[in-house]
Formats: structure tokens, C-alpha cells, sequence
């Protein structure tokens, strides 16, 4: 799931802000939307005196609700997106105007086990190859959509995830396939930007993002997240990333309006090394899981929407057109995963 560019020139923080904007009151206008529905964790206070969140696998960062309303009791979470929800369970958001076309994305994607390219088989062969990792990880996926990363990864390692989305409909996806998988008690969601984490810096063994770090910008994500890392710790992030330096004029002008600052791998490597990262590899995701994972089941429900408003038939015709341009310039670009780690 992708935002285009629109025409005035947004910086990569004034296109996240509205990013956010509009997620948040988009999530917050689905039906059954609840706001931010996750308990304070154990805190830490952090150097700088703010209070901090503690990722353990004792205690997990988890999601409930206050027992009397059956609604968010409180959210602790500073992040600006996040709506503040009192104890009686009245929803405190201020309401910054509602975008037609992300609530059209949102349903586009919603119900849809993925909403990005990503493959089970490729994610568990980076995992198998990761050094070894301790027997309950902690673990976060940013940018989770419905779960498809936390729940392998919870599966995987048999441990607590923390999985991070701003939009609450993902979340509510997610925890209604981990319930059927039997993963509700190891699968936490935590609504929230990822670009603004409510966790303490060194409290993650191994951070997880598919198709999302764009939003900050590679570059921006890395930085960002860095600190979040243990020692030994370990992050696999997925990043659109040219294949070719050579790159055809239609793909490069479409890319340089959906995405300025995509790169390719060398840069990006470029880019965790200035963030302090070591890199451990590359994994390339093979065309055929675009496919299959993502694109054939979005084609599927675009085909079988009945009359869809404008703003619906507008939001078609942009994935169409991205669909189009992978279909016939795949081998020029695509999601690479970056294996990282911050070293001992
Ligand atoms: C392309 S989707 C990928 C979802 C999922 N990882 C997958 O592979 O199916 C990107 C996700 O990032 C989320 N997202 C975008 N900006 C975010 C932010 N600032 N904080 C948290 N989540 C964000 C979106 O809501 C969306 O679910």
C-alpha cells in the first residue's frame, strides 16, 4: 500500500506528517475503530527524563481494554497520531479533516493478507540464516498492516511480537487472523507512528519492517530506529530498491514522483553504515512473490468491487497503473531486505 506524491513538493517529514493525518482519522472513521487500545507497559525513565516503554519478553508491550466500558482504558503513547482515549472510553481525537483516498486504500487493502510484496518462504530463510538470537527475542514489526510479518515471526521464535501500525483497521485484520491461528496471546499491537516509538533505546533484539520504511525514507527509518536496537541486535527491513543503474525513463519518472528517494542497494547499504548499522546481507524478493502474495489477490478484489464511488475508481486506476508498470519493468526494481545489525 503506497501513497503517491501529490503535486506540491512535500518534504519526506512534511509527507509523513500528512501521512499521518490522514491514517489516523481514516482509522479512526472505520467502522469498530478503536483508538490506541494498549495498556502502559513497564516504563523506564529514559536519559532524557521522558518515560520510556520496556519491550520484554516477560511483558510484552500488549493491547486491552478496561474491563468496565470494553474500550481503550488509556493510551500512554506519545506519538502525535495516536488518539487519547479517556477512562470512560470516550475518544478524545481531533478530528484533522478525513481523506477520501486513504480511506479508499485502506478498504482497497483491508481483509487482503498482505499490503505489500512480501513472501513466508523468503522471511524464513533470512531468519534461518540470522546469528543466533536469544531464546525469547524481543520483537517488533513496524508497519505490521495485518500481521503477515508478526505472526510468522511469533510462530518462528515462539515469542512475543510487538507490531506497529497507525491504522487500526490493520490492526483489528491482525488480531482476528492471530486469534484463528492461536498466536492472540503472542501477537501485540500497538497503534502508534513508528516514527515516534514508545520504547525504550536498546530494548529490541530483532526489529522487523516489510514495505514500510519508505515512509520515513530509508535513510530517515534507519536513523530513527537504530537506537532502538539491543546490542547483538538484529533488524531485517524490506526497501524498494533500483536493480540497475541503467533505469528506463518511464520507470525512473514514475518512481522520482511515487518515491524521490528511492535508491539502490549500494546506497542503502551506504545508508544503514551512516546509521551505525553493520550489514549481514541482502535478500532480493523474488518478482513471483509480488504476485502471488500481493498483487494477484489486490487485482482479485479490485475486479470484484461493485460500483466503486470516484474516489475508489481513481485509487484502482493508480494501483493499476503501478501494477502495469511492475508487470513489464520488474527486473529494473523491486523489495530488497537489508539484514542488519548493531554490532556487539
Ligand atoms: C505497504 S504496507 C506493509 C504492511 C505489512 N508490513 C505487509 O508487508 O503486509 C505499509 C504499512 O505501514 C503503515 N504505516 C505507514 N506509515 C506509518 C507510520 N508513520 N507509523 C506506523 N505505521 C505506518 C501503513 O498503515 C501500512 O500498514
Amino acid at each position: 500500500m503506497r501513497t503517491r506524491k501529490s503535486d506540491r513538493d512535500l518534504t519526506p517529514e512534511q509527507r509523513r506528517r500528512e501521512l499521518i493525518d490522514l491514517l489516523g482519522s481514516a482509522a479512526a472513521r472505520m467502522p469498530n475503530a478503536v483508538a490506541i487500545p494498549h495498556d502502559p507497559p513497564r516504563k523506564k525513565p529514559s536519559k532524557s527524563g521522558q518515560t520510556r516503554l520496556d519491550v520484554s519478553a516477560e511483558m510484552p508491550l500488549s493491547v486491552s481494554t478496561s474491563k468496565e466500558t470494553d474500550r481503550p482504558a488509556r493510551c500512554d503513547c506519545h506519538a502525535p497520531a495516536c488518539a487519547q482515549v479517556d477512562p470512560a472510553g470516550r475518544t478524545a481525537r481531533i478530528f484533522r479533516g478525513m481523506d477520501e483516498t486513504i480511506q479508499a486504500l485502506i478498504d482497497l487493502h483491508r481483509g487482503l493478507a498482505r499490503q505489500g510484496p512480501g513472501d513466508a518462504r523468503v522471511s524464513r530463510q533470512i531468519l534461518a540464516e540470522l546469528p543466533t538470537m536469544p531464546a525469547k527475542p524481543r520483537i517488533v514489526d513496524l508497519g505490521c498492516g495485518a500481521g503477515a510479518g508478526a505472526m510468522l515471526l511469533a510462530e518462528y521464535f515462539d515469542a512475543p511480537v510487538t507490531a506497529v501500525d497507525l491504522a487500526q483497521p490493520f490492526l483489528d485484520d491482525m488480531m482476528q487472523r492471530a486469534g484463528a491461528r492461536g498466536l492472540a496471546d503472542r501477537v501485540h499491537p500497538l497503534a502508534c507512528d513508528f516514527a515516534d516509538l514508545p520504547l525504550a533505546p536498546g530494548s529490541v533484539d530483532l526489529l522487523w519492517s516489510e514495505g514500510a520504511a519508505y515512509n520515513l525514507t530509508f535513510a530517515g527509518a534507519l536513523e530513527k530506529w537504530r537506537p532502538l536496537l539491543a546490542p547483538r541486535g538484529v533488524a531485517g527491513i524490506s526497501e524498494l530498491s533500483w536493480f540497475t543503474d541503467d533505469i528506463p525513463d518511464e520507470p525512473r519518472r514514475y518512481w522520482e514522483a511515487a518515491y524521490p528517494a528511492m535508491a539502490d542497494e549500494a546506497t542503502n547499504i551506504a545508508h544503514a553504515h551512516a546509521a551505525g548499522f553493520d550489514v549481514l546481507g541482502t535478500r532480493r524478493l523474488p518478482a513471483q512473490a509480488w504476485w502471488d502474495h500481493y498483487y494477484n489477490p489486490l487485482l482479485e478484489r479490485m475486479a470484484a468491487l461493485s460500483d466503486p464511488d470516484a474516489t475508489m475508481q481513481a485509487v484502482i486506476a493508480e494501483v493499476q497503473a503501478e501494477i502495469d508498470l511492475f508487470r513489464q519493468y520488474r527486473a529494473c526494481y523491486g523489495y530488497t531486505f537489508y539484514v542488519l545489525t548493531s554490532g556487539a
